[in-house]
């Protein structure tokens, strides 16, 4: 069912628009495919919604992925706890139908690990803990967002203009932002800072998400064609291309959206840095390095012209919506346990990232 949420005038003045809003007996997710011309929520009260709300990209962005099915598990067990006496088979069904709908963001999986652990001390408090958990899953993104927000900053003292990628805001995430979150704090340190976006082609995320969430908090941005990089590079006009991630392997190498790879490899060729910025469970650490990585492939039909996406059409298009950069070309990994510069030099790699 598709509304106007009563937060809406919230949502448009407040400087964080919310991606997810967690009722209590639903999940209201902004639909992100509208934006910036319509501020509108839809509202799931079960895990096969949720699951169709992230294959069809109402909600995006790794993290907020993680979250949305999180809260998707929580309704499959207020659904079917007190219902049935198979209901532990039915809620994993539900997660395999989350688990299913995308499959290169490594945060959906590393969330649905985390509520599966609850179901297995199941008693008469389950729901209450499943939803403690979700609940403490959408917290902890947001109170890393903050802590990256800073570590990050510091590497941006003196840097005079950032180019971003794709939306790594709140929109993406439980609030504030990965990527964006280090814009975010930079500009607070340092107001002339010059924020590029990259348009972020096919879905637009950085002309329609990013740019749109940087005005909401009042801060300036230029949008540029995602083919205007290189030329903005040589300009000199940025110091730092800064990225959020996907799946970061446990040698370092990141997939995160399409044109990433491209940017990284221009910067090199420019002497401009390249950060990844992430929280540790966007890290997979089963494996070794990118080439393991899967790379969601959409249809063509997002895209081709209307008029070629008929039978035998002789034009088709080839549509990968992440590709991997290697660590080599990262200069700096920044997460809420610290930062790894070089990754690619460390002997132990990121590996200092992992676990307390
Ligand atoms: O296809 P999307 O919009 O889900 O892709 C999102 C990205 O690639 C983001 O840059 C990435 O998830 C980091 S989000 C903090």
């Amino acid at each position: 069912m598709s509304f106007l949420h009563s937060q809406q005038l919230n949502i448009m003045t407040n400087s964080t628009a919310k991606a997810l809003i967690w009722t209590g007996k639903s999940l209201d997710v902004l639909d992100q495919r509208v934006l910036p011309e319509i501020t509108r929520y839809d509202n799931y009260n079960d895990a096969n919604g949720v699951a169709e709300a992230i294959k069809s990209m109402r909600v995006r962005g790794a993290p907020a992925i993680g979250i949305a099915a999180a809260y998707g598990v929580v309704l499959s067990v207020q659904a079917h706890f007190s219902n049935s006496t198979n209901w532990k088979e039915a809620v994993l069904a539900d997660i395999e139908t989350l688990a299913q709908s995308r499959p290169t963001a490594v945060n959906l999986f590393w969330a649905l690990d985390k509520m599966k652990a609850v179901l297995t001390q199941a008693d008469d408090t389950i729901v209450d803990a499943i939803t403690k958990c979700a609940v403490q899953i959408h917290a902890d993104d947001l109170a890393a967002n903050k802590k990256m927000g800073d570590l990050g900053a510091e590497l941006l003292v003196g840097a005079k203009g950032v180019l971003t990628h794709c939306n790594t805001g709140s929109l993406a995430t439980g609030g504030y932002g990965t990527a964006l979150g280090v814009i975010r704090s930079a500009v607070a340190q340092n107001p002339t800072l010059n924020v590029f976006a990259g348009e972020t082609r096919p879905w637009l995320q950085g002309a329609r998400l990013t740019v749109w969430e940087l005005s909401q908090d009042g801060i300036p941005a230029t949008l540029i064609a995602d083919s205007a990089a290189a030329w903005l590079m040589k300009s000199g006009k940025i110091d730092w291309i800064i990225v959020g991630a996907d799946r970061i392997a446990a040698n370092g190498d990141t997939a995160n959206k399409i044109g990433t790879y491209s940017l990284a490899t221009l910067a090199k060729q420019h002497g401009v840095k390249f950060m990844v910025v992430a929280p540790t469970s966007t890290i997979d650490w089963c494996l070794e390095n990118g080439d393991g990585i899967e790379i969601e492939c959409r249809e063509a039909r997002e895209l081709l012209p209307a008029c070629y996406d008929v039978p035998n059409s002789l034009v088709s298009a080839w549509n990968p919506v992440f590709d991997v950069t290697p660590a080599t070309l990262i200069d700096a990994i920044v997460t809420e346990k610290g930062v790894v510069l070089n990754p690619s030099q460390q002997s132990t790699g990121i590996a200092s990232l992992k676990n307390d």
